[in-house]
């Protein structure tokens, strides 16, 4: 059964470019670890999708999947189309939960045509609920660098009035949603961590920050001493290892850190992960600590899309995307994630 939306056109390609992974990258992603290949337009059977790929968005845990080092994502094999998430408009139908020009959000892979199975949760589709809201947001803030902003604001670090909060990774996808987060939460002070002084300068000019420390020429340690004189009770971790060690120094009674990433030890063999010394501080100030994961939240989604889309109609939270544009973007968009080029939620528009 093929299900229709009677206006919308049909004259699709006979072909169409996608990326497969070639090899496995080592220390860092590389633009030879891909190949971008042409292939015929697929045929969809029972219970999938055929999408056109709008946007795709880019994540530091791209390079755990191209090693196989998750467990919570398929196998990638070599040849296979990289994965990722994005937006696009369902063309042909063969579910009847969906029509052509539904817009939705699914893990569609670098590509410009992509087959999901509606019936797959390994897709995660989700239809997008604000079309008030430009498509963009679906991979930033309504997608899962807001709904990680949110979470860890929220529901692990348990923002609320009167809290001092330092983020770092201040100027990434999350991170550049964390202050207005937090703001809209309530605390009261939001210092962000970021590596140069133009990314400094964005932090507190545009994405919500009262102050921002670049922690690649400032003395983070004199900077953390002069803006928290009486400590800090969120600290929002995007990037782990040394600069953890340092804030755990500076908490207060009943801190909470919220573990969200380790971007500082992920191009880095084990042995030369940190070795913490200060933990012993959590104990002491009675404070928490937790990781969490996005995808555990999966049943809330909807919640979150709802009051981050609210935010955006208030003007409490603006989206910051660094966007790219064309297929043959994608390695070099991953690539600059690791080089800290982006400000801002990485994605690449087809
Ligand atoms: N827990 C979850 O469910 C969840 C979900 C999404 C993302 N995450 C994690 O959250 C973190 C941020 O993700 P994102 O999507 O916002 O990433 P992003 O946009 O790629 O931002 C990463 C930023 O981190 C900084 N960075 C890179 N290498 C660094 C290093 N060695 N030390 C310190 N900073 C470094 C860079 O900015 P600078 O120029 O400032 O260095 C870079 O722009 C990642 O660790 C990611 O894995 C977790």
């Amino acid at each position: 059964m093929n299900y229709t939306r009677s206006n919308i056109p049909l004259n699709l390609p006979d072909a169409m470019w996608q990326w497969i992974v070639k090899e496995r990258p080592n220390q860092r992603v590389e633009a030879s670890n891909f190949e971008l290949v042409q292939v015929p337009i697929p045929v969809i059977q029972s219970g999938e999708l055929l999408i056109r790929v709008l946007y795709l968005g880019l994540a530091p845990v791209m390079l755990r999947y191209m090693r196989n080092e998750t467990s919570f994502e398929k196998p990638l094999a070599l040849g296979d189309v990289m994965m990722g998430r994005g937006v696009g408009e369902v063309i042909r139908s063969n579910h009847p939960d969906y029509l052509p020009g539904d817009i939705i959000q699914a893990k569609m892979g670098w590509r410009e045509y992509a087959v999901v199975n509606a019936n797959d949760p390994y897709y995660l589709i989700y239809r997008m609920q604000h079309s008030d809201l430009p498509l963009s947001h679906g991979i930033s803030s309504l997608a899962m660098s807001g709904f990680t902003a949110l979470i860890g604001m929220r529901d692990i670090g348990r923002v609320t009035a009167g809290d001092r909060v330092l983020v770092s990774g201040a100027a990434g996808g999350v991170g550049s949603q964390c202050a207005m987060v937090a703001k809209a939460l309530g605390a009261t002070q939001v210092v962000g961590l970021a590596g140069s002084n133009a990314k400094c300068s964005q932090l507190t000019d545009q994405l919500g920050y009262d102050a921002a420390i670049n922690y690649k020429s400032d003395s983070v340690e004199a900077q953390l001493d002069r803006l928290f004189p009486d400590g800090m009770d969120v600290y929002f971790d995007n990037v782990g290892g040394k600069l953890l060690d340092e804030v755990l120094l500076r908490i207060n009674r009943r801190a909470r850190i919220v573990i969200c990433g380790r971007i500082s030890e992920y191009l880095l063999p084990i042995e030369q992960y940190h070795a913490f010394k200060n933990i012993y501080r959590i104990g002491l100030q009675d404070a928490k600590m937790e990781a969490f994961f996005v995808y555990d939240y999966t049943s809330y989604f909807s919640e979150y899309e709802a009051t981050l889309a609210n935010w955006i109609r208030a003007g409490k939270l603006i989206p910051c995307e660094h966007i790219l544009h064309g297929i043959e973007q994608m390695p070099r968009a991953l690539m600059n994630l690791y080089d800290g080029v982006n400000i801002g939620v990485m994605m690449v528009e087809l």
